[in-house]
């Protein structure tokens, strides 16, 4: 009698606490059965909403902001969240979990791509500092600033490997090698998403475009991309990879049409290689509008069509266009999408939400923007970004730095006085009245008295009557530093260009000022690489300073005073004219040497992967190795002394290449496989080490993603030294 007693006591107390508090709004329960128990409480109409996202119309006028927020469905998964007010975050979060049946929280997302509102240099910039923890610190930056606004999730990192800078948003990526961008890729995620997600200041990374989007033909967005295994498998693939490995919590489905089956209603890609074979248990979804999209791609006869083949490929959510929430009801009813596949996709989207923690504790602090935003630390921050990241190409009978304190300095060019253009494409919140331009940062280094200024022409157009005052300053000053370069909607989306060289009226005012006979500075600020086959030559000295963001004036200013050593190396070829591209540097070697070359042109490159110049001078010592034959379990431990000979102190990126010379399947002629960039003291040396692990470093996937290590002959090479060595058994 007594155990009965005790049992009903037991139940009773239990089924309290179920009636006073379901399981999955228990912070204590485990997650995944907070996700089962609230599923279950779920009908289909709740679930779909859960598949789509929002955003408040196309329309992006300020004043049309908040009301049209206001009319968000507060049962939807997710909105794409414009405004920078934390207040109105949270008050369409209230309404989410007070005024709907279930209280589920929203996901805001944002493009946070290099930076919030403190706007760092374009992700090819930062590729190009070597550094993956300045690129992570770009990302906490960028992740505390946006979640300070309300935003849960950012779209980044992008993390298509590039090699045809005609697409515009090589910007927006790591360069033309797969290693650096699984590197940078993992430091990005790890940037935005801390140790826990569920942690103030932590925001949700989306890998994208997955996948092969770079590889656009022609370099026009959005077109057929035709990708073998071997390419799919061996270069796009592998960032992917280590961003899933890193944890990031969500993935982007592609535009591009994979060979005849379009990223976003891939099912190998989507189901059989991210998720069942990575074991990726964050969700997809889908790029702006790729799920209709599926029917001008020839794969979808309409949008309902097109809503079941990216469901059923793996695309979890449905970004903007509501093909889900339109015909996702009536494709289960049906029996067309499964039921189980509803759960399935709503269970990874309820995951994601709460590792974000925002069950428990759904909304931000609402603090004054002053406290949120460009706070010095960021600023301090973003100026390193981009002085780190810019490129000395060129620098003859050293002109750079300039540091003759009489010497006067004439500023031209259109870029000189620029703003917006520093920020580069998907320049978040930042705005143009936060970016201290060229003038601003020459005017604080040098003073006043010692800088004049002209425009002398436009980005683009046929007017050159600014030439005539840019030549009069160019010939009474002692240098002229040039300031030329991209308007920041020529690169980005959509931002596909037929040549990578500057419009005429820039050559020819760089022409101009050549003649006059004064020493050349030329700044070339862009989101891709510039074609520098005519105005190579009339530049002594050409520093890369990209998109640098809101600190990039201060930063460049830096470098040409010297206060700053430049350390940046490039991450993608400079080719010499744009008939080159394709071309990289890890290309695979031609049938025969020395033929196929380009008749009319030289075939070479202006400015190879790794270039960068210092104002000190580097000497590579021989790479040690402990052997010369290894076996394929050990790990090997290679080294390169480098010392600083120079007067300055500096800091070198020592990128490592492998070369396996015979294989069953042809390698690139070379391949980075490792890098470190390290502080060395003027008359200092340094030790870079490498730790060779076989199975990692020196086998290579086939077309199917089977992995291949082949005893032979490899060769190591750093800077302008190799070595060979041998794996046996
Ligand atoms: C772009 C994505 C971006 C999305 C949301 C798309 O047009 O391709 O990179 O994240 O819009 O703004």
């Amino acid at each position: 009698m007594q155990r009965i007693i005790c049992l009903v006591i037991i139940i009773t107390f239990f089924c309290g606490r179920l009636a006073a508090q379901p399981v999955y709004k228990d912070s204590g329960a485990p997650l995944e059965e907070r996700v089962s128990d609230l599923l279950r409480r779920m009908t289909l109409e709740e679930k779909i909403m859960q598949l789509n996202q929002w955003t408040y119309g196309r329309n992006d006028n300020v004043n049309n902001h908040e009301k049209a927020e206001r009319q968000v469905d507060p049962t939807i998964g997710s909105v794409i969240y414009r405004s920078t007010s934390p207040a109105l975050r949270n008050e369409l979060q209230r309404r989410a979990m007070e005024e709907t049946r279930l209280g589920i929280p929203i996901l805001f997302g944002f493009d946070v791509i290099h930076g919030y509102r403190t706007i760092f240099p374009i992700p090819l910039a930062q590729s190009c500092a070597w550094d993956a923890e300045l690129v992570r610190e770009g990302c906490r930056v960028a992740a505390t600033e946006a979640y300070l606004t309300g935003i849960d999730w950012t779209f980044s990192p992008m993390v298509d490997v590039a090699r045809d800078a005609r697409w515009g948003r090589v910007a927006e990526g790591y360069g033309e090698d797969p290693y650096l961008n699984a590197v940078l890729g993992t430091a990005a995620v790890e940037g935005y998403q801390g140790d826990d997600l569920s942690q103030p200041y932590n925001i949700a990374a989306c890998l994208k475009h997955y996948v092969g989007y770079s590889l656009s033909e022609g370099g026009r967005d959005y077109h057929y991309t035709d990708i073998s295994g071997q390419t799919l498998w061996e270069t796009m693939l592998p960032p992917f990879e280590a961003g899933v490995a890193a944890g990031a919590a969500t993935v982007m489905s592609s535009f591009n049409d994979i060979s005849g089956i379009p990223g976003s209603a891939n099912r190998y890609t989507l189901t059989e290689i991210l998720k069942e074979h990575w074991g990726f248990d964050g969700f997809v979804v889908s790029d702006w509008g790729s799920v209709e999209q599926l029917v001008n791609q020839g794969v979808a006869a309409d949008r309902r069509e097109a809503a079941m083949k990216a469901f059923m490929a793996g695309v979890e959510m449905d970004m903007v266009d509501n093909a889900y929430k339109d015909h996702l009801g009536e494709l289960v009813s049906e029996g067309l999408v499964p039921v189980g596949n509803i759960d399935e996709a709503v269970r990874r989207i309820l995951r994601v939400k709460f590792r974000l923690g925002l069950f428990d504790d759904p909304y931000t602090p609402e603090l004054p923007e002053e406290d949120r935003y460009l706070l010095p630390e960021f600023r301090r921050a973003a100026e390193r970004a981009a002085a780190e990241s810019m490129v000395l190409l060129k620098n003859e009978r050293s002109v750079l730095p300039l540091t003759d304190p009489a010497a006067r300095i004439a500023l031209i060019g259109p870029m000189a006085d620029e703003r917006v253009h520093l920020m580069g494409s998907w320049e978040g919140k930042g705005l143009a009245d936060d970016v201290r331009s060229i003038l601003d940062g020459m005017l604080s280094e040098f003073g006043p008295d010692r800088i004049m200024t002209a425009r002398g022409c436009g980005f683009d157009g046929d007017d050159t009557s600014g030439f005539d005052e840019a030549v009069r300053i160019a010939a009474g000053a002692d240098v002229a530093v040039l300031c030329l370069g991209e308007m920041e909607h020529w690169s980005g989306e959509n931002g596909t260009r037929s040549t990578l060289a500057l419009p005429d009226v820039q050559e020819r005012l760089a022409a101009e000022i050549h003649r006059t006979g004064t020493p050349v500075v030329l700044l070339l600020s862009s989101g891709r690489p510039v074609e520098l086959a005519r105005l190579e030559s009339l530049a002594d000295a050409i520093l890369v300073v990209w998109q640098p963001g809101t600190c990039g004036g201060v930063a460049v200013a830096g470098i040409l005073s010297g206060r700053t050593n430049p350390s940046g190396k490039l991450s993608i070829t400079f080719p010499l004219h744009t008939g080159q591209i394709p071309i990289y540097y890890n290309m695979r070697n031609p049938a025969r040497h020395n033929q196929g070359l380009y008749q009319d042109i030289p075939s070479a490159p202006l400015y190879e992967f790794g270039h960068g110049l210092s104002y000190t001078t580097f000497e590579y010592g021989e790479i040690f190795l402990p052997e010369t034959v290894f076996s394929r379990n050990e790990t090997i431990t290679a080294e390169i002394e480098v010392r600083n000979t120079g007067a300055r102190d500096g800091k070198e990126a020592v990128l490592w290449f492998v070369t396996d010379p015979v294989a069953s399947i042809s390698r690139p002629a070379k391949e980075l496989k490792h890098f470190e960039k390290q502080d060395i003291p003027a008359g200092e040396s340094r030790t870079y080490r490498f730790e060779i692990v076989p199975e990692r470093d020196l086998s290579f996937v086939d077309a199917r993603g089977g992995r291949h290590l082949e005893n032979g002959e490899f060769i190591l090479t750093v800077g302008n030294r190799k070595i060979k060595f041998e794996l046996t058994d």
